[in-house]
């Protein structure tokens, strides 16, 4: 039987068992409306309040400080178009990075066409902002910081707790957002050690299900509402609750939270294998974002290009094999455009074309990492011998 190795968990994780399960109970037992005053409703409530708590412990914040949303892109929107509109009064200028999500990059975008301007952060060449700059750039009209925790493609880990200093020294009206999506379940995230306005995270990278996430909004700080409706989440997101992904979400958290830090170091062992191993079997690979294993990487996301070898055919070819992996990011990667984090480290010409983007769960073997080893290498060194004919 063909092996099967999912090595692409930054695109999405499969939903745990236990998550499934609890899910469905909902749909079939529990599927009152939150706001309905009578016993079904009630008990739907107090099971989304009990997810929430779960939530709110895993961050080391407050129940009433998250809002349930519909994943990533939601909290982000909601995140820095909440923030602009709310400052608009005192500022117009928002600080980012170049190497955000498009769900970032996107939605400020969409701001500059109302009026505000930004500043985009860059990087070097292992995918990290500086400080530095952070520090030229904010002045008395910025109103918006939002930075990564951890980059989708290569697994930058960006200086948070330095930037968030810097940026309230400087300016205390300031809000500060994180998109801690890769970060959330890998990283510790502990808010009441980070002075962090808005922080988003999404289930279904962390084995939860798919359209559910959470926006942590610390208490005090003003954001306008994206939807007008019925005034749920304190009417900060309107719309009947989705509990069975809310619920879902937090139960994936409650598993998640048992062993974090284990299940990283784990993450971290295989990672630093692939790499070693790619790198003695095809010396020419070249590692793009910070050194494995190191205090800038996260321990879940490895990206590599092959040189002279389209990412788009490695990704078909390991298919055949059984192994999924992609190029950059899920979302980016149907679209031709070569990825803007890679331009932004400053990577050129067929290198872009030829990153792969391995990212690993605690439920992947260090059998999977040898077995991936083995197919890329034959299927490179193949390739590459083609290609010189
Ligand atoms: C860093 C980052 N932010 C935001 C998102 C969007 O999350 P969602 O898929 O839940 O909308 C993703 C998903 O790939 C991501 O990796």
């Amino acid at each position: 039987m063909k092996q099967e190795v999912y090595f692409d968990n930054s695109a999405t994780t499969r939903t745990r068992s236990e998550v499934i399960k609890v899910m469905v109970d909902v749909m079939d037992k529990y599927y009152g409306n939150p706001s309905s005053l009578h016993k079904k409703g009630i008990e739907a409530e107090k099971m989304v309040r009990e997810a929430r708590n779960r939530v709110a412990l895993a961050l080391h914040c407050k129940e009433d400080e998250i809002v349930f949303t519909s994943g990533g892109t939601e909290s982000n929107n909601l995140a820095i178009k909440g923030a602009a509109y709310s400052s608009r009064r005192r500022g117009n200028h928002i600080i980012t990075t170049a190497i955000e999500h498009p769900s970032v990059l996107n939605t400020v975008k969409q701001l500059e066409e109302q009026g505000f301007y930004t500043d985009y952060l860059k990087v070097d060449k292992n995918g990290i902002i500086d400080l530095e700059e952070l520090r030229n750039k904010i002045n008395d009209k910025t109103v918006l910081v939002s930075i990564m925790m951890v980059n989708n493609e290569i697994g930058s880990v960006q200086p948070i707790k330095d930037a968030v200093m810097i940026a309230k020294k400087l300016n205390p009206g300031i809000i500060f957002h994180v998109d801690a999506v890769q970060a959330f379940g890998k990283l510790d995230i502990n808010l009441n050690e980070l002075d962090i306005d808005l922080l988003s995270i999404s289930a279904h990278k962390i084995y939860g299900p798919k359209g559910i996430g959470a926006l942590f909004i610390r208490r005090g700080v003003k954001i306008k509402p994206l939807f007008g409706g019925g005034g749920q989440e304190k009417g900060l997101r309107s719309g009947t609750e989705n509990t069975p992904g809310i619920i879902g979400l937090g139960k994936a958290v409650e598993i998640l939270e048992k062993d974090r830090e284990k299940a990283s170091e784990y993450m971290n062992k295989l990672k630093v294998a692939l790499y070693n191993g790619i790198k003695t079997n095809l010396p020419e690979s070249i590692l793009n974002g910070p050194e494995p294993g190191s205090e800038y990487s996260a321990p879940h996301i490895l990206n590599i290009s092959f040189d002279g070898i389209k990412g788009e055919v490695l990704v078909h070819f390991l298919e055949e094999y059984g192994i999924y992996v992609s190029t950059g990011s899920a979302c980016s990667s149907r679209h031709s455009s070569s990825s803007h984090v890679l331009k932004a480290l400053g990577v050129k010409g067929t290198k872009l074309d030829g990153a792969i983007r391995f990212s690993f769960s605690p439920y992947n073997t260090m059998e999977e990492v040898d077995y991936t080893l083995e197919k890329i290498t034959k299927v490179v060194k193949e390739l590459r011998t083609i290609i010189r004919r």
